[in-house]
């Protein structure tokens, strides 16, 4: 009798204690910038604009524009990349905000744990993990296809098993075998790349300037060179219509094709993870994000025009629609070699800036205690997290060996609207609980436009297909079980 009158308030007490230590909020007076002597202070403005927009053109413009073209939007693709570049330029200003008022390598991940506490912190931080590392493998894949299709023009065939991934999405969106064993290009850029990133952040910086130079110069060329050979008829009809089910064209294309493209804009927020190595991090940073956005938004719109303009939108659904657009203009067969090189150079980039975000909001998020403490280790010489370096690296390697693009691709952007539509509301909360705190750069027409961001974002991800939403449940109950065996345990802000 006495146990029963007591274990009511007793559970009470216990669940209020579990929901405490679950909406916990890191104190923002703890951003001590722990960790900035471990790392080197390098970057300047130029190099965070060169790392944001070296994470953030690849594959989206260079694969995934014409395959949308021409199963989603047609034309209209200009349209979709437009409202992925609203949704992304609303998530920016929020990034932005964030990056100046917090600039601790955690991205979005630490502004959570700041604002929503360490649960929802924990969700964003697994789903950044997506932006990062499994972006890195995307973009390995599709950068396996283009150089065995440069070598194959250069007669060096390399055998089918040895280039594809195991599995591939039938048309239901469920995973069936191809026969193939391993893809090893993908295996190997990922480990040169996480090489690079072990032994340095000026070293990355150097060839990330270098890979965007390349790729942004082969972009402007492609457009320069192939506005005379547009024809509008080929953007009639603008909009093509529905062809019965939603998302196939029509206004839901659109819309589909938005959140599809929306992946060529993952990374624009990279340059926030190295804010502990920037050297005017409040200053440069918000510049970077807004800057590589603007920038990436320009090039893309009018990269699509061009390639829609060239060539009918049904004949992209190829892996390399831009070669398929040149092939169509005797005159241009010259710039096809510039423009794989460039796509490759591009890629290379992407892999290469993703590998480098990922292990800092590793190196936070077991600062915080929420992941084992080696993660945070830095190396004495190279000054980089490098153990979380060589971590990401092995788990990019192994997801690029065995997935294709278009699985990883959707679920990559499914997890990071979500992360972005929580970094729109994260602002509004810590104007509410940080009221007078400095901010060097504030998010203008804010609420409105933090409403907004969180909306559009989340309004992409309805259009996502029921494949994408089921892979998103099951990545997050995986991450669910790591943090309530471990980071629930380990948080430094247990009491
Ligand atoms: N935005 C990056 C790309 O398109 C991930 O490759």
């Amino acid at each position: 009798m006495h146990d029963a009158t007591d274990s009511g308030p007793r559970l009470q007490g216990r669940r209020s204690a579990l929901l405490r230590r679950l909406l916990a909020v890191r104190p923002v007076d703890a951003r001590e910038l722990s960790g900035a002597e471990r790392l080197k202070q390098t970057l300047s403005a130029w190099s965070l604009m060169s790392i944001g927009i070296g994470a953030t053109i690849g594959t989206g413009i260079f694969v995934l524009t014409g395959t949308v073209a021409a199963n989603q939007s047609g034309p209209a693709i200009t349209l979709s990349l437009l409202i992925a570049a609203f949704g992304s330029t609303l998530a920016a200003l929020c990034y932005a905000e964030f990056s100046a008022f917090l600039p601790v390598p955690g991205s979005a991940y630490s502004y959570t744990y700041a604002t929503l506490g360490e649960a929802v912190a924990w969700f964003i931080g697994w789903n950044l993990l997506l932006e990062y590392g499994i972006s890195a493998s995307a973009v390995a894949v599709s950068w396996s296809g283009y150089v065995v299709n440069l070598l194959a023009e250069a007669h060096i065939h390399l055998p089918a098993a040895l280039v594809n991934a195991p599995w591939q999405a039938d048309a239901a969106g469920h995973l069936a075998a191809t026969g193939a064993f391993l893809n090893v290009p993908a295996v190997l850029i990922v480990a040169a790349m996480s090489a690079l990133c072990y032994v340095g952040i000026q070293e990355t910086a150097g060839a990330t300037n270098f890979m965007v130079a390349v790729k942004v110069g082969v972009i402007v060329i492609f457009i320069l060179a192939g506005l005379k050979f547009v024809s509008t008829a080929n953007w009639k009809p603008y909009i093509p219509p529905n062809a019965g089910s939603f998302g196939h064209f029509g206004w839901s294309g659109v819309l589909q094709g938005a959140a599809i493209i929306f992946f060529s804009y993952v990374g624009f927020d990279t340059a926030s993870t190295t804010a502990l190595e920037a050297r005017n991090p409040q200053r440069d940073l918000p510049l970077s994000i807004l800057g590589t956005l603007v920038v990436s938004s320009v090039l893309y719109v009018a990269m699509a025009a061009v390639i829609t303009g060239m060539v009918s939108y049904q004949k992209l659904n190829v892996a390399a629609p831009v070669a398929v657009a040149l092939d169509a203009h005797a005159a241009l067969h010259w710039l096809g070699v510039f423009v794989k090189v460039g796509a490759i150079a591009g890629m290379t980039s992407v892999i290469l800036t993703s590998l480098l975000g990922q292990p800092r909001i590793l190196l936070a998020m077991a600062d915080d205690g929420l992941l084992p403490p080696v993660m945070s280790r830095c190396h004495p010489r190279f000054k980089t997290p490098h153990v979380a370096t060589a971590v990401t690296g092995i788990g990019a390697a192994l997801i690029a060996a065995l997935f294709p693009l278009d699985v990883l691709a959707d679920l990559i952007s499914i997890g990071i609207l979500l992360a972005f539509a929580v970094v729109c509301i994260g602002v509004l909360i810590m104007r509410r609980t940080r009221p007078d705190a400095y901010r060097p750069f504030r998010v203008p027409w804010a609420p409105f436009t933090c409403v907004l961001g969180a909306i559009v974002c989340l309004g992409m991800t309805v259009a996502l297909s029921d494949a994408t939403w089921i892979r998103l449940v099951l990545w997050t109950a995986l991450g669910a079980a790591i943090y309530a065996f471990y980071g629930y345990k380990h948080s430094r802000l247990r009491p």
